[in-house]
């Protein structure tokens, strides 16, 4: 049984509240799936200050006393995670960048490998893909194997054509979930991946072990290994890693 928990921000359940509904039950029909929908609006998620103690020092000496170590909790005890937002001004809603903002450290720590992502955003009338890209770019970044989500677009009132488009939508999302939940959770990393990797441990060796950054990197072998986690790497691969190592390394001294 795989767990799937959706995080919705938003205030309202109504349309991307719908949606995400919409989403895991056509999920669930496939089999072997039980969900949870996190209302991040039901959840302590504070402003973050910047100060960049959790980057430098660790999370865990963060100022700030809220849910973020539930909603972590959350995600680390699941499967898949779906984000969900619906358009604002062309960007997620404030509380979904204020969870975002909340995780900043699993962009430099990453946690979340062989879990699957993917989003949801809902629009009234334009600008939801680029948001779909953003959220699938985060779901990358904080770990997660990404599936491509999906914008779906609802004028209010919704007519029964414009309901039936969404369902469909959803739908085919949910079959492409439900066959990422499925496929190998630590796949070989793609050379977008493998580039990233090489180039922020670089960044992240120049530091000294009064950085978590360093000693995190450090502790899990990151600064001798080929990826994040153990991964057959083609000749080819090799010989990229070998040469973003070197370019990371030479741009970091100039
Ligand atoms: C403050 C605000 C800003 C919005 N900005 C956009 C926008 O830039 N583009 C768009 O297509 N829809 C925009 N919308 C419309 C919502 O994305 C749309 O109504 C969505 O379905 C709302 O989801 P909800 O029912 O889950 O709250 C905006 C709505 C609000 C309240």
């Amino acid at each position: 049984m795989k767990k799937v928990t959706a995080f919705i921000g938003t205030a309202r359940k109504k349309q991307t509240y719908y949606a995400v509904q919409r989403f895991l039950s056509s999920l669930q029909s496939l089999g072997d799936v039980e969900y949870e929908i996190v209302a991040l609006t039901d959840y302590r998620v504070e402003t973050c200050r910047g100060c960049k103690t959790c980057f430098n020092k660790g999370e865990e000496f963060c100022p700030l006393k809220d849910d973020r170590d539930v909603l972590i909790g959350k995600m680390m005890t699941s499967d898949g995670v779906v984000f969900a937002t619906p358009n604002y001004s062309y960007q997620v809603t404030a509380i979904m960048k204020t969870f975002l903002d909340r995780l900043g450290f699993v962009f430099h720590r990453p946690q979340f490998f062989g879990k699957t992502f993917t989003s949801i955003v809902n629009q009234g009338i334009y600008g939801g893909s680029k948001i779909v890209q953003y959220l699938d770019f985060v779901g990358m970044g904080l770990g997660f194997n990404v599936v491509k989500g999906s914008c779906v677009t609802a004028l209010e009132p919704m007519s029964e054509k414009e309901r039936q488009k969404i369902d469909s939508i959803l739908a085919g999302h949910s079959r492409r979930f439900h066959a990422g939940l499925s496929q190998p959770q630590y796949p070989v990393p793609t050379l977008f991946k493998l580039w990233a990797f090489r180039a922020t441990r670089t960044s992240i060796r120049m530091l000294d072990e009064t950085y978590r950054d360093y000693r995190y990197y450090r502790d899990k072998g990151w600064f001798e290994s080929g990826y994040f986690y153990p991964a057959r790497l083609n000749v080819f691969k090799k010989a990229a890693g070998a040469l973003f190592d070197y370019t990371a390394l030479r741009s970091a001294r100039t």
